[in-house]
């Protein structure tokens, strides 16, 4: 729809949806409104590479709102939303990003964002500061740090620490305990459910629904297929995780073995190449497959396009591939993100938590600049809880302080039996 309308329309419609994703997010507005007072980010210039949803134009709104000057990219081809893109563009912010766009103009989203000479950067998934890292060393004598929202994106920087090549402060905003525990699970479970159901109308009750990887992520989108009434599959590599999907009432097997059964099957690993030729050739007529890991690189889809007798896209965000003996498999959001490709991504709620984290982080940087390592660091425990305590708040929940005696019975060792 976005594309036969005019950049005032997209605005208007950007509007809109930003405001209604705002009403979901209290914790980030309460940040917001401190922000306002301190203006922790004044003058600073700030580049966001991410999904570019309602929920980041809140997050770039509440930095703006705190003093920084924006930069934004997309940190996926296909889960830009153009409305949200003209929006913040109508705000002042720089804004590279277009549903679909190709692999050179993503890049150079990244290639411009970085240009703006950031003092402090967010990303999703590791593209923007292993760039500046690879090609723009002469920029990061002004970085303050980084923030980085994904696993995937953790892993990466953890590797680059590893290397001794990480040449900043960056935060593990993945890692807050209100983050992954509810974006990842409940976050990737609802919206991956929403892809799938908005690419393919599919009943889910009934249906073999295969999750390769059972990491938050994995968790959420198998507890949400089985509270459709499916019957749901497990693949993990990691034997602790394989029992904790066995113990939480999943089938588990090999990708091999799921592959002849499944109806379903959606890939949460992080890794690649988890969905192979071999599992596709073997699949029912029909299957759906989608991803919900970071990149695009879970389902092996250049072999399966080789492989494919032919081709073509059957709905909104789902191409078919038909097999030389007939067989057709479905993919979903061409193997991307297919709750960004397909849906909206997460619901605002869990991004109200996961932004909070981003601001927080952004300030524990400036607070702390100059006294922390080139490293992945996570912020401190208290700030974590805080957002915890926040959103409670917000939701009305009131919960037990511990009583005195309660507190001394905890910190001792002398009593026991
Ligand atoms: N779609 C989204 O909106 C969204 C949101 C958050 C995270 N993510 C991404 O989803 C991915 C998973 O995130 P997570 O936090 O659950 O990670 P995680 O590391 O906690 O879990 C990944 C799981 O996959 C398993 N795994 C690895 N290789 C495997 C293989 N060959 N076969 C089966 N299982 C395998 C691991 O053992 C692990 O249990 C990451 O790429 C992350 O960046 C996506």
């Amino acid at each position: 729809m976005s594309s036969v309308m005019n950049a005032d329309q997209l605005v208007e419609m950007g509007k809109l949806r930003t405001e209604w994703a705002a009403l979901e997010m209290p914790v980030l507005a309460l940040e917001r409104e401190r922000l306002v007072k301190e203006r922790t980010f004044d003058g600073m210039r700030i580049a966001i590479c991410a999904h570019l949803t309602s929920e980041t134009a809140n997050l770039g709104r509440a930095l703006v709102a705190g003093g920084a000057s924006l930069a934004m990219t997309a940190s996926n081809p296909l889960s830009t939303q153009d409305d949200v893109v003209e929006l913040m563009r109508s705000e002042g912010a720089r804004v590279h990003g277009k549903k679909g766009e190709d692999i050179d103009s993503y890049n150079e989203g990244i290639v411009e964002a970085v240009g703006t000479d950031p003092h402090l950067v967010i990303d999703d998934g590791g593209d923007l500061i292993s760039y500046i890292h690879l090609h723009r060393k002469d920029l990061i004598g002004n970085v303050i740090g980084g923030a980085e929202e994904t696993t995937t994106g953790v892993k990466r920087l953890r590797n680059m620490e590893k290397a001794g090549t990480l040449l900043f402060p960056v935060i593990a905003v993945n890692d807050c305990q209100t983050k992954m525990l509810f974006d990842n699970r409940y976050g990737t479970g609802q919206s991956t459910i929403d892809g799938i159901l908005r690419a393919t109308n599919r009943m889910i009750a009934g249906a073999n629904f295969v999750v390769g990887g059972y990491g938050w992520c994995g968790r959420g989108v198998a507890s949400c297929a089985k509270g459709l009434n499916a019957h749901t599959i497990v693949t993990e590599i990691d034997p602790v995780r394989a029992l904790q999907a066995a113990m939480d009432g999943h089938r588990v097997m090999t990708m091999e073995e799921a592959a002849e059964v499944g109806d379903f099957f959606v890939t949460t690993t992080g890794n690649r190449s988890i969905i192979r030729l071999e599992h596709m050739t073997r699949m029912k007529d029909g299957a759906i497959i989608a991803n919900s890991g970071h990149f695009d690189v879970e389902i092996d889809m250049d072999d399966l396009r080789n492989a494919a007798k032919s081709t073509r896209p059957v709905r909104h965000c789902l191409d078919e591939f038909e097999f030389q003996n007939g067989r057709r498999i479905y993919v979903v959001g061409e193997g991307r993100l297919s709750n960004l490709a397909s849906a909206e991504g997460h619901p605002a709620s869990v991004m109200d938590m996961s932004f909070a984290d981003q601001v927080l982080s952004l300030e524990y940087l400036v607070k702390n600049k100059g006294n922390l390592s080139n490293a992945v660091h996570r912020i401190p425990l208290e700030l974590d809880q805080r957002v915890a305590m926040l959103k409670l708040k917000t939701m009305g929940v009131e919960i037990d302080q511990l009583t005195e005696k309660q507190n001394e019975y905890l910190n001792a060792w002398e009593s026991g039996t």
